[in-house]
């Protein structure tokens, strides 16, 4: 094997945040499969782009031909596999994608992986890590007193997104327990930070906040999603692959549950105070209550005791630093903003909120 990791999706939010992150700290080499679809983009990896350590091959994890033929000429030590469609509201308009790259492509890589690996020699075959990132959507919805999601709680996915991503942890599972691939997977809340496409709850309202457009919030805002900065989240992985047992699934959260409304209402008062010549100010004039997701799940919450424990993992931004570098990363990347905002992402804003706004 060669030291090399071979990362899926690492032209998207996390995955680039993931890219940049090893490339910082680590001293492997880094080759970066995604598609490219509208929320995969290069310009997020523009800083390493030329580093030597870095490669990019554009492609699709459901195409197996491409994905053998990158295992067996690279030859990576692990696989990072971030590679997803990501949103719950597409999910609900379009599954089929969902299904295909979530279920169908989770499949593919996991079944080149397991010939590649069984061909490997054994130190490598022990050594070797196939890390699958998933998410707390997954475990359903909690009521205000239930406990927080943790490793054991029974799956029970309520949107399409969160079924197919469930579905490509099952298969993860399945690879360890019938082949022993050496597969980790880990289950993260809600991120935030720089990159992350605007149709996502934080960046969509620090862009419409600036340009005095109406701040939807779902129902009654008082959905509860746990926020976890990206780069901790990153960091995790890190750890857990560098650490994690084979054959486990790590929890990774913020400690740090906030009502919608509430994030909303944060956004608010810090655009006030870094944007007072904004259209509308103070921002929060512009909340707007529209109708709910259908299904939206009530609260996510993550027990992160495991990771914390076996692992010494802690996040190591707050909410409040990292809001505040989120917010000030969108003000100050106007061009990436422009970048990602046209096109493909206008029809999706008229299609999906031209009933509410
Ligand atoms: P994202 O939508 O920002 O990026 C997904 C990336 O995958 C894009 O670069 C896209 O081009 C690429 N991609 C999509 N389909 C592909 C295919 N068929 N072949 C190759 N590449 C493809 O997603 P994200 O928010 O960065 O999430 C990354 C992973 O983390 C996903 O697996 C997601 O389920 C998980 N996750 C996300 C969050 C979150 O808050 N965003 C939280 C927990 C877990
Ligand atoms: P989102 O960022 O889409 O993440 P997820 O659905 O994976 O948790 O949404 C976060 C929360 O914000 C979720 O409860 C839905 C809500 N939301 C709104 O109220 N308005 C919006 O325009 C969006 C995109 C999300």
């Amino acid at each position: 094997m060669e030291d090399l990791i071979l990362v899926t999706g690492g032209a998207g939010f996390i995955g680039s945040n993931f890219v940049l992150q090893w490339i910082a700290e680590e001293s492997s080499r880094v080759l970066n499969l995604d598609k490219l679809t509208y929320a995969g983009n290069l310009h997020n990896l523009h800083s390493v782009e030329s580093h030597p350590r870095y490669y990019f091959q554009q492609g699709d994890i459901v195409d197996r031909d491409l994905v053998r033929t990158l295992l067996e000429r690279e030859r990576p030590r692990a696989i990072v596999h971030f590679a997803a469609e990501s949103h719950v509201d597409r999910s609900i308009h379009g599954p089929d994608d969902f299904i295909r790259t979530n279920v169908n492509g989770t499949f593919s890589l996991l079944e080149e992986a397991r010939a590649y690996w069984s061909a490997l020699a054994e130190s490598d075959r022990q050594s070797f890590r196939f890390l699958h990132v998933s998410t707390d959507e997954v475990y359903g919805s909690l009521s205000p007193s239930d406990p927080a999601f943790c490793e054991t709680t029974p799956y029970a996915p309520n949107s399409p997104y969160s079924a197919s991503k469930a579905a490509s942890d099952h298969l993860a599972r399945a690879y360890y327990h019938t082949y022993k691939l050496p597969v980790l997977t880990t289950n993260c809340s809600n991120n935030y930070g720089p990159y992350q496409f605007p149709e996502k709850l934080i960046p969509l309202m620090i862009l419409n906040a600036c340009q005095g457009k109406a701040l939807p919030v779902y129902g009654d805002g008082q959905n509860v999603r746990d926020w976890l900065f990206v780069e901790d989240h990153c960091r995790a992985i890190r750890s857990v692959l560098a650490s994690g047992r084979a054959g486990e699934c790590y929890c990774i959260g913020g400690a740090n549950e906030q009502k919608n409304l509430y994030i909303v209402e944060a956004l608010c008062r810090l655009l006030d105070e870094l944007r007072p010549n904004d259209p509308v100010v103070p921002h929060s004039q512009l909340v707007t209550f529209v109708k709910d997701r259908p299904g939206h799940d009530r609260r996510y919450a993550m027990d992160t005791r495991k990771i914390a424990g076996e692992l010494n993992w802690h996040p190591v931004e707050t909410f409040e630093s990292g809001i505040r570098k989120t917010v000030r990363w969108y003000l100050e990347h106007e061009d990436w903003v422009q970048d990602v905002t046209s096109g493909s992402y206008r029809q999706w804003m008229a299609k999906h909120y031209a009933t509410e706004l």
